[in-house]
């Protein structure tokens, strides 16, 4: 059973979700059994439906930034019988923010105590023990796999935002923890919001489904300006300060390549059935954003031609420079014409077509799926696509960071950890800077895939 919030205000209420609370756990064991074993979770679900029992589902918040903050909104606003009763983060300040937002749009069903509020680098196995059904993974990318792998081992259903490593071992222990939640029955649904956005989704499947002809090339395009860049404070340890400015940091977000191009990577895969290309190789550097520490170590710019062994290639440029051209599409080519994904969903070959549907709010539509799949014990898995997507960028960023051209078995194999030695804020994380305050940056043709 729950604690319940102490507000006289919220008694009735809280009374209510204390009612729900037993034929909750039960919903959930019977469902999710019955899920695992794979016979009949939707009519067991049916019949909590038709005795009107809804149960209330409980949420953990883990990485109460910007997009944990909007991720539990989307949440609550997916599905009116949730409550977020656990929040996670390194830091205070950051998780006060956030809580303060969310109590303040959702009053009675924030129902987060002191008790419930967990800081610091061990907050999340704290979170993820609490009594909730489901983890909402929003923290920097570095920290998904061990999280990942945590909440599934707590059997918890898991919305789990992009990217969901930045290096190999990453990638592998990410696909580990997809098999073992598809064993224990769990959902696990992928923040690459595009894949639950109608107009992209009927896009895409078009393309699939032959409206342009055998597919040739795909360019795929992230230019922005800058982002990130916090200065550093000098009460900080350099754990925290990494950890605070972490968009800027290859260990933590992957390099934005991997960070936000992921997003367009992701179509990529996609339209290709969710294959992996065969190797990538590609340029990068650092030209502009050269402020240290303020800017850590990541690049600015990265050009990665993917090849796929049926000679599709794709061509992927990110670049996050100020006062340029900036443009984020994805355009696929194709022996009888053209698809346009972002952001005109249109197809031009024998047939032209434009997207005329309805748009709902891809962010909410995630949450909706997946507490739907909660509810009628068919659990949705989308591990292996962003595991893929994942490693799709983190093979770009070893071919520019190297200068090598990376085989997809290779990249997939590498040794690299990017992992500290430990996670304390004294610890020393994996690059620190010299004497002059300089971050290594790597180089192409020196720095050495591993
Ligand atoms: N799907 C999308 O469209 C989308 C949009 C924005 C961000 N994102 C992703 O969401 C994640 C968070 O991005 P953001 O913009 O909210 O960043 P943010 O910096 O605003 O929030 C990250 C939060 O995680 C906290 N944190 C850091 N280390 C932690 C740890 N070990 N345990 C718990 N909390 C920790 C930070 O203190 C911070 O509050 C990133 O992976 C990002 O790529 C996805």
């Amino acid at each position: 059973m729950k604690r319940l919030h102490s507000q006289a205000a919220n008694h009735g209420q809280n009374q209510a979700a204390r009612r729900v609370g037993a034929s909750r756990r039960d919903f959930l064991r019977t469902t999710g059994m019955a899920a695992a074993i794979g016979m009949g979770g939707l009519s067991l679900a049916r019949a909590v439906h038709a005795a009107g029992e809804d149960p209330i589902l409980e949420i953990a918040l883990i990485g109460c930034g910007g997009r944990g903050t909007g991720a539990a909104a989307n949440a609550m606003d997916a599905d009116p019988r949730t409550r977020l009763t656990a929040m996670a983060d390194a830091f205070e300040d950051r998780l006060n923010s956030s809580l303060a937002a969310l109590k303040e749009k959702y009053p009675d069903r924030v129902d987060v105590t002191p008790e419930t509020s967990f800081v610091g680098l061990d907050a999340y196995v704290k979170a993820i023990q609490s009594d909730v059904d489901v983890v909402l993974l929003c923290e920097p990318p570095h920290f998904r796999p061990i999280h990942l792998r945590a909440a599934v081992e707590a059997g918890k259903h898991i919305f789990c935002e992009k990217p969901v490593a930045v290096d190999a071992p990453g990638y592998r222990s990410v696909l580990e923890s997809t098999e073992m939640a598809q064993q224990k029955g769990l959902s696990l649904v992928s923040g690459l919001c595009w894949r639950y956005h109608n107009a992209t989704r009927e896009t895409v499947k078009r393309i699939q489904d032959g409206a342009i002809g055998d597919i040739v090339t795909i360019q795929e395009t992230y230019n922005t300006g800058h982002i990130g860049g916090r200065p550093r404070d000098p009460e900080l340890t350099e754990m925290q300060f990494q950890i605070r400015n972490w968009y800027c940091f290859t260990w933590l977000s992957g390099d934005h390549n991997v960070e936000q191009h992921i997003h367009s990577l992701d179509k990529a895969l996609w339209v290709m059935h969710d294959e992996p290309p065969a190797a990538a190789w590609g340029l990068g550097g650092r030209q502009v954003r050269t402020e240290m520490p303020r800017f850590g170590n990541i690049y600015d710019h990265h050009a990665v031609c993917y090849e796929y062994a049926n000679r599709v290639r794709v061509y992927s440029y990110c670049r996050q420079q100020a006062n340029c051209w900036n443009d984020t599409t994805d355009h696929v080519f194709g022996t009888k014409g053209l698809g346009v994904i972002l952001n005109e969903f249109r197809v031009e070959g024998p047939e032209k077509w434009q997207y005329q549907g309805e748009n709902t709010n891809m962010y909410v539509a995630e949450h909706q799926a997946l507490f739907q799949s909660i509810r009628s014990g068919q659990p949705i898995n989308n591990g292996v696509y962003m595991a893929r997507s994942t490693m799709m960028a983190i093979m770009g960023r070893m071919a520019t960071y190297t200068g090598e051209r990376i085989t997809w078995e290779q990249a997939t194999q590498s040794e690299e950890n990017l992992s500290p030695s430990s996670y304390e804020w004294n610890a020393t994380p994996p690059i620190v800077p010299d004497a002059e305050g300089r971050y290594p940056v790597a180089m192409p043709g020196i720095t050495k895939f591993v």
